[in-house]
């Protein structure tokens, strides 16, 4: 069995409020894209799970596919045949495009398959809140707005296709929790999303293309911007292009949508003949079958 595991943007992120528990009030729009990790699950010997990844960095036990499938073992608590699950990474790590919580939600999907465990996607999404914020969004997958700590979802209208450039400066990565705690908190409660929601709602291009040309879609690039010179230095070089590029989630990726093939296809080369990374992709709105 082969699941793809795709990445995320966020078309606006808001905090809204701290929180008691370190974590942050969100209120934030996601939309999947077509970059992809891919997990193979394979029968192997014994019982329980073995994992690989393509990536060496990113394969020790505290994977949150490892955590995942320890999460199903211990729900179920009894033996279940072996499985072996390999991970081919594509999706940056550590980029704000959801990588390891598309990760997790596979292997939940996965897993609860192959172990034929029978559990709902609720379940599921339960579970997949204990390994991240992120983790029950990638279950549901499509374009959703998501509050409290992310994992209070509301499901929008599917977006009409886009392309979508994925920019991220070399060797540029920041921790999710150290941004949260530099982002300028007069800026609580803002940017308000009404006008992103409203367009998607009502299918319209131009209202999210204004949208994403405006300045301000995303509380945390206050706090990730001061301090990454490469990144300034990116969003400037594609401004100058006459491109509007916005953040996504935590950073350090930045994305442009459009519906014209040519201009992404020149954006991403301008992006990468700097030196940064590039990927061209595009929307998609697709739901594993949980069982
Ligand atoms: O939930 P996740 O493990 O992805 O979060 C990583 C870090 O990001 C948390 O430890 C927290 O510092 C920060 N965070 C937050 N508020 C959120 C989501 C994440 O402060 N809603």
């Amino acid at each position: 069995m082969i699941l793809k595991a795709y990445a995320k943007i966020n078309l606006g992120l808001t905090v809204v409020a701290g929180r008691e528990d370190g974590y942050h009030q969100l209120k934030t729009v996601m939309q999947q894209v077509s970059l992809a990790d891919y997990l193979v699950f394979k029968p192997c010997d014994g019982e329980g799970w073995r994992f690989t990844c393509s990536n060496l960095d990113l394969s020790g036990g505290d994977n949150l596919v490892c955590r995942a499938a320890d999460l199903l073992l211990a729900k179920v608590d009894r033996p279940l045949p072996g499985v072996e699950i390999k991970l081919y990474k594509n999706i940056p790590h550590a980029a704000g495009l959801g990588g390891g919580s598309s990760d997790a939600a596979a292997a939940l999907i996965g897993l609860n398959r192959f172990w034929q465990l029978g559990l709902t996607r609720k379940e599921l999404m339960e579970l997949g809140a204990r390994l991240g914020s992120d983790v029950p969004y990638c279950l549901l997958g499509g374009t959703v707005l998501a509050r409290g700590r992310g994992e209070i979802l509301e499901p929008l209208p599917p977006l009409p296709f886009f392309w979508v450039v994925l920019a991220l400066p070399a060797g540029v990565t920041m921790a999710t929790a150290d941004v949260y705690r530099l982002f300028d908190r007069s800026l609580m409660g803002k940017p308000r999303l009404d006008p992103l929601v409203e367009a998607i709602r009502e299918g319209s291009r131009e209202g999210l293309a204004n949208w994403l040309a405006g300045d301000f879609t995303n509380t945390l690039e206050t706090a990730i911007l001061p301090g990454t010179e490469a990144l300034r230095k990116m969003k400037r070089r594609m401004r100058k292009d006459g491109l509007r590029p916005a953040l996504s989630g935590s950073g350090p990726t930045l994305f442009l949508m459009t519906g014209d093939y040519s201009l992404a296809r020149n954006a991403a080369r301008i992006v990468a003949n700097e030196g940064n990374e590039a990927y061209l992709c595009w929307t998609v709105n697709q739901q594993e079958e949980c069982c």
